[in-house]
Parts: structure tokens; sequence; C-alpha cells
């Protein structure tokens, strides 16, 4: 027998193995038997170099090369062919229908205070206001003393408070933050004049829940102080943040209010958007929602924390997000914002 002939004969053999095959597993031992490493067809290619006619033996290798490529390719062929079969009677027998919709992603979404609070931010961001950041746990001296809301005051009356800690002699120094009022002293200890900033956070109050307070909520401080600020600014500002958040329709109207750190204070309130002046529920029947306090800095204030008082004139104001989240959403007690109940959530 001649290499020539065991060449052929190999590939017969090898193709007619091959056509029979119908496992994967007998694929694999195929290429064992035909093109491994110890397989047939390299005993085959080992026997060439017995022949001894150069011309001969270089006609064989050719032939054995050829050979051996056409039957890595078959195998390929069968391989992918066999791989297919497989997948699809996988398929079949798990009754796998791809045409059905997928099963439905929970999804999550941003609290609604969270929400308002970033619509609210920036609205003030888009008129030039930085945010910036202050802490939970506050001292008296911030939330109130340097207020001009001394132990005696009694506007402290307006913030029932959670102390932290009572000094030796029974005073009380450090307590959970009201409001967020005190980092508009703390900004201006930091940093001169100009300022336009606004300071969002969580204050809390010593006080029994019911459909518009909560011990836990959410404000945003607003202070701007430079040359030259008026009480038209102060309008001028609240009135276009109003707008934004409650549509470019709505009336705008302030009203004399008293907080001890402003000079003169006063409130912002919107036509009521529920009922359009005709009087209801939500507006008390009076036609008009409270939305925010503000004034003009107290000069006291500035002066305390090294600003010549003569030269700079400032604004501040003060909400409560989840009120404005109330408003907005029509929701009529504000504990739902943080029962955690999913139902309620999932509408915002
Ligand atoms: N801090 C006040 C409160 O919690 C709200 C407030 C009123 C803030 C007037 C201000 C302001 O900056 O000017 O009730």
């Amino acid at each position: 027998m001649t290499s020539n002939e065991s060449i052929a004969e190999l590939e017969r053999d090898a193709r007619a193995a091959l056509g029979a095959i119908d496992s994967i597993e007998n694929l694999d031992a195929w290429k064992v038997e035909f093109l491994g490493r110890k397989g047939r067809l390299t005993q085959v290619l080992r026997g060439l170099s017995s022949i001894a006619d150069i011309e001969e033996r270089r006609k064989a290798g050719a032939q054995a090369n050829s050979v051996k490529a056409h039957l890595e390719q078959t195998y390929e062929a069968k391989l992918r062919e066999r791989q297919q079969a497989y997948l699809s009677s996988v398929i079949e027998g798990e009754g796998l229908d791809v045409t059905l919709p997928a099963r439905p992603l929970p999804r999550g979404r941003l609290h609604p205070v969270t929400q308002t609070l970033r619509d609210v931010l920036a609205a003030f961001a888009s008129m030039g206001f930085q945010v910036a950041e202050g802490p939970e746990i506050e001292w008296d001296r911030y939330n109130f003393e340097a207020l001009r809301i001394p132990a005696d005051h009694p506007a402290r009356d307006m913030w029932d408070t959670l102390w932290i800690d009572y000094e030796k002699d029974g005073s009380r120094s450090m307590l959970l933050r009201t409001h967020t009022s005190p980092n508009q002293v703390r900004i201006m200890e930091k940093t001169g004049p100009p300022i336009r900033v606004i300071v969002p956070g969580k204050c809390y109050r010593f006080e029994a829940t019911d459909p518009t307070h909560e011990w836990m909520m959410t404000q945003v401080e607003g202070l701007a102080v430079d040359e030259g600020i008026s009480l038209s600014d102060l309008k001028g500002t609240l009135a276009e943040f109003a707008r934004r958040i409650f549509g470019r329709e709505r009336q705008v109207a302030f009203r004399c209010d008293y907080f001890p750190f402003v000079e003169p204070g006063m409130e912002l309130r919107i036509d009521c958007f529920i009922c359009r002046g005709e009087g209801c529920r939500t507006c008390h029947h009076t036609g008009w929602i409270e939305i925010l306090g503000a004034g003009m800095v107290h000069p006291e204030i500035l002066t305390n924390v090294g600003y010549d008082s003569e030269r700079y004139t400032g604004f501040a104001f003060g909400m409560g997000i989840e009120r404005i989240a109330l408003l907005r959403h029509g929701v009529e007690d504000i504990r739902l914002f943080y029962a955690n109940d999913l139902r309620f959530l999932r509408q915002f």
C-alpha cells in the first residue's frame, strides 16, 4: 500500500464516519481518531518521510495537507450543525416562546419630595444662586441666638425644638435644627458679600403630627446679600420662582409677617390654582395660598457677622418643600410622604 492509497483510504473512512455521526460527543471522538495529535492523519503524515522519491513525497505531502484542510472544514460545519440542532431541541423541550413579552422589570423613581426639591433648586440655580449645605445637628447659637432669638424670646415658640444635650447648669446648647435659617449666618461668617445662595436640608420639630405637620421636613433657605439689594429684588426673585413652580399665570402677593431675623418680614402667597379664587379647602376659602416666609435681612445680623450694614443689604427666604409638593400634587396629608406606602409613592 502506497502512502497515496492510505491517504485516500483515510479520507474515505473519515468522511463515512462523519456522515454517520448524530451527537456532539461522537463528533469529539471522531476528531480525536482522525485529526488528533495521535490520530490517523498524524500517522499518515509521519509515514510520508519514508517515501524515498522526493517528487513523490512532495506530492503526497500536498495531498495529505489538502485532505487535512477539507476534513477540518467538514468537521467545523458538522459541529455547527449539531450545536444548532442541540439548541433547537432544548428550546423546543423547554417550550420557550421567544415571542412572548418580557417580564416587567420593577423601575425605581425619585421620591415626590426629592422631585420637588430638585425643581426648586433648579429654579433658583437658573437665577444665579449656588447650592450650599449645613449641619442637621446645630448649636443654639446658630439656630436661635445669632438669628435674634435669645433664650427668653417669645418667638422661640414658633419652633418646638428637639434638644440633644444639656449643659451642667441645666441650659441647653445642642439641638436638631428647626429650620435652615442658621445657614444664613454660617455662610456669611465664612464668606464676604456678594452672596447668592440656597441651602436645602432636613429640619426637625418637636410637635405632634397632623395632615400639615411632620416632625421631620425639608426646607430650602435662600440668601442674597450685596450692595443695593432692595425689596424689589426680593419680590422679583420670588415671584419668578413661584411662577416657575406653579405656572406662569400665577398671581403673587406679599403680606406682612414676623420673623426675628428679617425686617420687614413677609409671606409670599399665590392665587389659589385649585379654585382660581373662588374659595376652597386648600386656600381656606381665602383664594390665596401661603408659599414661604421671607424678608430683608436684619441689619443687626449683618453687623454681627462683620458686614458693613450701611453698605450691604440682603434678602432671605425659607420654605418647606413638603408643603410645596403637597400643593403641586393635590396631596392632602403630609404624613403620606413618609409612610413608605408604595401604592402612594408609585403615583409620582
Ligand atoms: N426659618 C423660617 C421657618 O422655619 C422660614 C423663614 C422665614 C426663613 C423668613 C427666612 C425668612 O429666611 O426670611 O419658619
